[in-house]
């Protein structure tokens, strides 16, 4: 197809206020409805195709979500242009957060690579096979500062520090969106939710939230600020109440924040319902309250429920509310129907023969190599990789099971997957035994004594165990993190047989390891990898991939140490080495303080020396930039990939501050007995905070600068700053 023409914002802005002078009042308040096409969900009104059809004709809907039959969205399409008034085309949209039909690790696995490259390309596979299948728009990246692993959806995220999830962040926009949204194969991107989901009380989905504007500022809103800063389409609120306030009814946040002080110029859309479940909140009143609330805060586009379309006519029309806050409602949602060339063709996203964008090889081998940078290696006693001439038994529901995408795997099939077992058919001169021990749930437990024995014949275990896939993502909170029970009686019994075992967990969130981590002689997190998953596996457990993941979310040592995340606050009693049999100290009676394994933790094949940490200046003023340089050496027996952290800690501050600071990351290769020199350029932007003023700023004094594998392994130095 030929390529769309580039049109200025200006000439946009003409055309948009052209057509909007041409709309009705009931045409305009249509732009602001998102329908599913035929709504059989749990929440939400009612719809059939039928109704939509009709909508459709009249311009009194503009846009479609989680329609996935490409033959059906070209018709919706063909009857928006050629039937409705104004010939307004729609656009469509869905969640496609880790791949659309070639299935990518799930969000928070991607993020332990820390591979920005490689999930931006991941984000513009995504995009390829979705543009070229009808889709206008994905509903991601998923932004949410996670904190919590007992909340399904970190699944979806990024992890616990704003800076990661920032540049993270920006590649998924980048790779959606590409250089311009006009051309093919790019999705308007999405961001969700706004604002806070993540620190729901309790890990429970859709609970309430509170946190202090600071808090807000410097751990929540800094990758929705990137999003903006990049030009992202659109944003979308949370279901949750934020300081007192419904997302979907909060003027101060979305009016005032997002779109007066960021000068956000794309569109905010309310998650599905949301709106109307300002009643069940008792924030309004009835569905014209909703209405009311909802575009007086600064929702654009409604999702599902229908306050918009049954009440906004009469608001206007009462005076209740002015016109002018549809119109620039409208205009923001035509502005991104112009940007991404559906008014210059409507069909730009529809191809003959769709299916042949899908799963191409060249796609899968970055599936695979993002699933190996994913895999994160959280324990090994000298047993990996696995020598050739072992006898390895698989035990385990994961070693056969292709049920390893996740949750919002989009159009994803499992039998696209490829489990353990499938992926060692390639490695004929290993020595693999399977036997499954029992299902991922449920508590049939007659085949684990078969599993015992087979375990018995084998040199080295392999227990392939983990999460079902609707255990996290949505509606998916857990008070309990540890493998479903049936598995935990496997596990078990494995263990008595006291043989060299690598645990393999599949899971959409940390689980709780603590029990394992004695016991087990390696531990290796394998997520939701997606279709790659048992090759990525394979590769990694048998040496043909050297694991370089790093964990972007604490692992708790137990529940009862939730919320436990690296850039704490050190606190009047902090605990430490001198004062650990003191009793007046900020500790627990049975458990550590510190996370079973903690933020930026990963371990490789081979080992990595940090040394000679050192800063260009020893003060540093206003204006300038200062370097902090480490020399890095690869001191083991393999070649491998290092994410080297660089983090500060302010010694005062006007506020208190945490004790570490996430400020910079390279991921090096290392070839054995290879040393590189790693820099980080840092500038006072870099170590400001919201000071008590509200003022985000690098105040006078002493910094420590960290630099090492780990946020809990780091070597320092020191620098002043003078304004
Ligand atoms: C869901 C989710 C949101 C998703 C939307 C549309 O309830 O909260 O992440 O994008 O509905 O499917």
């Amino acid at each position: 197809m030929d390529n769309l023409p580039k049109r200025s914002d200006k000439e946009i802005q003409y055309n948009v206020n052209k057509l909007l002078n041409k709309m009705t009042l009931k045409e305009k308040i249509g732009q602001l409805y998102q329908q599913i096409y035929s709504n059989k969900y749990a929440t939400g009104p009612t719809t059939t195709a039928k109704s939509i059809e009709k909508l459709i004709k009249k311009d009194q809907i503009g846009s479609i979500l989680s329609l996935y039959d490409t033959k059906k969205m070209y018709k919706l399409q063909k009857l928006s242009i050629e039937e409705s008034r104004l010939k307004i085309p729609l656009f469509f949209a869905n969640d496609i957060i880790h791949g659309y039909r070639t299935c990518f690790p799930i969000p928070l696995a991607m993020s332990c690579s820390w591979n920005l490259d490689l999930i931006k390309r991941q984000a513009q596979i995504s995009a390829y096979e979705a543009s070229h299948n009808g889709i206008n728009m994905t509903y991601s990246p998923m932004i949410d500062l996670v904190r919590d692993p007992r909340w399904g959806r970190v699944m979806e995220a990024n992890g616990e520090d704003p800076y990661l999830s920032s540049q993270i962040a920006l590649s998924y926009v980048k790779g959606y969106q590409g250089e311009d949204l006009s051309n093919y194969n790019t999705l308007g991107a999405c961001c969700k939710h706004f604002i806070g989901y993540g620190k729901v009380e309790g890990g429970r989905d859709y609970n309430t939230v509170d946190m202090s504007d600071r808090t807000l500022r410097q751990y929540y809103l800094p990758p929705f600020k990137t999003c903006i800063d990049n030009n992202i389409a659109a944003i979308m609120t949370s279901f949750n109440v934020i300081n007192d306030i419904p997302m979907t009814g909060n003027k101060k946040l979305i009016k005032e924040l997002l779109k007066k002080e960021l000068k956000f110029n794309g569109f905010i859309i309310s998650d599905y319902n949301s709106s109307m479940e300002m009643i069940n909140h008792k924030y309004a009143k009835d569905e014209k309250d909703v209405a009311l609330k909802s575009l007086e805060a600064g929702i654009d586009i409604e999702m599902i429920s229908e306050s918009f379309i049954n009440n906004l006519e009469e608001l206007v029309n009462s005076k209740e509310i002015p016109l002018n806050l549809i119109d620039d409602a409208v205009k923001r949602v035509l502005t991104f129907k112009y940007k991404i060339g559906l008014f210059d063709n409507p069909y730009k996203n529809f191809y003959e023969d769709s299916n042949k964008y899908l799963l191409l090889k060249e796609n899968r081998e970055i599936a695979l190599k993002i699933a190996e940078e994913s895999i994160v290696l959280l324990k090994d006693n000298n047993v990996l990789p696995i020598d050739k001439n072992k006898m390895i038994a698989v035990i385990g529901p994961f070693g056969k099971s292709k049920n390893v995408n996740g949750e919002w795997d989009a159009l994803s099939r499992d039998k696209d997957s490829t489990s353990i077992y499938d992926a060692s058919k390639q490695y004929k001169d290993y020595k693999l035994k399977f036997s499954d021990g029992c299902d991922i749930l449920g508590n049939d437990d007659s085949k684990i004594d078969k599993a015992v024995d087979i375990a018995k014949k084998s040199d080295v275990i392999i227990l392939a165990v983990g999460e079902d896939k609707y255990m996290s993502g949505e509606a998916a909170s857990r008070s309990n993190l540890d493998l479903p029970n049936i598995q935990k009686k496997l596990v078990k019994e494995i263990l008595k047989l006291n043989k060299k075992t690598i645990l393999v967990v599949h899971a959409g969130r940390p689980l709780i390891l603590t029990d394992y981590e004695s016991k087990c002689d390696a531990i290796v997190y394998a997520w939701f990898l997606g279709n790659e998953s048992g090759k990525a596996i394979l590769n990694t457990l048998l040496g043909f991939n050297n694991p370089s993941g790093k964990l972007t979310m604490s692992f708790p040592y137990s529940v009862g140490q939730i919320p436990v995340y690296y850039n704490h606050f050190s606190t009047g009693r902090g605990l430490t080495k001198e004062n650990k049999n003191q009793k007046y100290i900020s500790k627990y009676l049975d458990i550590p303080n510190e996370p079973l394994y903690s933020f930026g933790y990963g371990l490789s094949y081979t080992k990595f020396k940090y040394k000679n940490i050192k800063t260009n200046k020893k003060t540093f003023y206003n204006n300038e930039s200062f370097i902090v340089s480490v020399d890095v050496e690869n001191i083991g027996d393999y070649d491998g990939e290092e994410i080297v952290e660089c983090y500060i800690e302010a010694t005062n501050f006007s506020v208190v501050r945490p004790v570490n600071e996430l400020k910079g990351f390279k991921k090096i290769h290392l070839k054995k007995g290879e040393t590189k020199k790693v820099l980080f350029t840092l500038r006072k932007e870099d170590l400001a905070y919201f000071n008590i003023d509200m003022n985000y700023i690098c105040e006078e004094g002493l910094y420590y600068i960290k630099i090492g594998s780990s946020s809990n392994k780091t070597i320092k130095t020191k620098i002043k700053f003078k304004p």
